[in-house]
């Protein structure tokens, strides 16, 4: 079957003619030219809805004016130094609002990185050092980046680890609880004791509480569908840290900076992390990431143990300042909540018309919709999930697909009510599609990952 863009599908393979295939999942053969807001446009003109949201690092939407501006009236004052030696005035202002913006109310403070993956490292330096405990608890099909011990610390399959070994050491995973594929007639309550339970054997077998240095977790998981837990089970899991002297740190990576319906989605269950981590659309997806933690905690690392050349840069950090001044001026994570209601109410009614939608998650403009085989059964419908998303590519929407069967829709937060309507009536045609069998994979995409 050919591909409809001869361009981008011949760009496309040139790339992977010479890139190493770690650095590409392959979803289909789309090559992007530009972008602003909620459109992106490929090297043959062709407009997309995104809903991937360049991974939700763009919250406040493609291209954005105000950040662009700050970016290039910083390019004429200041590209580099070297923050680690000699900050400059844009970075000190921004490590000043961070502090300042992040979730509770106890004095922070703030350490610069280039990637989410890399603060999710610097949680467990901070940890470790502020606790001289070396133990970290993390959770199973959790995500947090591909540097050492970010890799270390998520559980997304064992394709990612395969051969790289050995890990960084003492790190637990727990299972993460999950709603949707529960108990028959289990109620939320029931899942966060059942799941704390689990939370709680590696304590009362092997692992003493205090050689804890911290539990680390993703306040909804992203990559593993969008799997929100029971608020009872975070607050569960909070209060045993608070009991035993073990911090508590948030990955706001994926889920920060209103993309869950609030600036910081840890604010979803009421508590304060001792540590949270930053990236992705913190700069609008300018390489930029931070580890916001309490004052206490953050003095514990030794000088240079969690430094970069390029940590903090000017442009990065006018960018981020510019991203802020977006993401509260035009109050998006509001906004993201009650786009999300209505997104959600959307993919409701697709539920109603479509027997293979088996769930929809939607937490701001943030949902995890589950193709499935059978809805009661709940088996994942993998090469189905792989249609629609190919479809929705020839239909103009940038939609990708997570634990193999769940769609995404991350879209950039900016996206407007009509642009909403139009990716539904899109979505509605391309579900329609499939239920008729007319969606046909080019071979190439019929082993899709992820
Ligand atoms: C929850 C979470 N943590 C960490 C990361 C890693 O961020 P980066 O790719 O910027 O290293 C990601 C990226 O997808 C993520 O979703």
């Amino acid at each position: 079957m050919a591909w409809e863009n001869e361009l981008g599908d011949q760009l496309f393979h040139q790339h992977q003619k010479y890139l190493a295939p770690t650095g590409l999942i392959q979803y289909y053969n789309l090559v992007i030219d530009h972008a602003t807001g909620a459109e992106v446009f490929d090297v043959e003109g062709k407009r997309y809805i995104d809903l991937l949201g360049s991974a939700s690092a763009m919250n406040a939407g493609h291209s954005n004016p105000h950040v662009i501006k700050a970016m290039k009236d910083q390019i004429d004052q200041l590209v580099s130094y070297d923050a680690g030696y000699f900050p400059n005035p844009t970075t000190i202002k921004l490590v000043e609002r961070l502090a300042k913006i992040a979730p509770g109310n106890s004095p922070k403070k703030v350490s610069f990185g280039n990637s989410g993956s890399d603060a999710n490292d610097g949680i467990i330096k901070f940890a470790r050092a502020a606790t001289g405990r070396s133990y970290i608890v993390s959770f199973n099909n959790s995500y947090h980046g591909t540097t050492f011990g970010a890799i270390s610390a998520g559980a997304c399959g064992p394709e990612m680890v395969r051969k790289i070994g050995p890990l960084v050491p003492n790190i637990v995973h727990v299972p993460y609880p999950d709603t949707y594929r529960c108990l028959p007639n289990e109620t939320e309550h029931q899942i966060a004791l059942r799941y704390f339970d689990l939370f709680m054997r590696p304590f009362n077998s092997y692992l003493p509480a205090d050689e804890v240095a911290c539990v680390l977790m993703e306040p909804i998981q992203g990559d593993a569908g969008i799997i929100k837990p029971p608020d009872e089970f975070v607050q569960l899991v909070y209060q045993f840290c608070q009991e035993n002297g073990i911090l508590f740190a948030m990955d706001e990576i994926n889920q920060g900076l209103g993309r869950a319906g609030k600036m910081w989605a840890s604010e979803l269950y009421g508590i304060e992390p001792d540590l949270i981590s930053v990236g992705k659309s913190l700069a609008s997806g300018m390489p930029l990431s931070a580890v916001i933690g309490k004052t206490d905690v953050m003095e514990q690392l030794g000088v240079s143990a969690h430094v970069f050349t390029t940590a903090g840069n000017p442009i990065c950090s006018a960018a981020a300042m510019a991203t802020l001044d977006v993401i509260e001026g035009e109050h998006l994570p509001e906004k993201s909540a009650q786009d999300g209601e209505y997104a959600k109410q959307q993919f409701l009614q697709l539920q109603d018309k479509y027997n293979f939608i088996g769930d929809v998650r939607m937490y701001g403009l943030n949902g995890g919709i589950e193709i499935v085989k059978d809805r009661q059964t709940k088996e994942r419908d993998q090469d189905g999930a792989a249609k629609i998303i190919f479809r929705a590519f020839q239909k103009g929407l940038i939609l990708v697909k997570l634990a193999g069967n769940v769609l995404r829709f991350q879209p950039p937060l900016v996206i407007t009510r009509e642009q909403l309507d139009e990716v539904f009536a899109i979505l509605d045609s391309v579900f329609s599609d499939f239920e008729s069998g007319v969606i046909q994979l080019p071979e190439e995409l019929q082993n899709m990952s992820w």
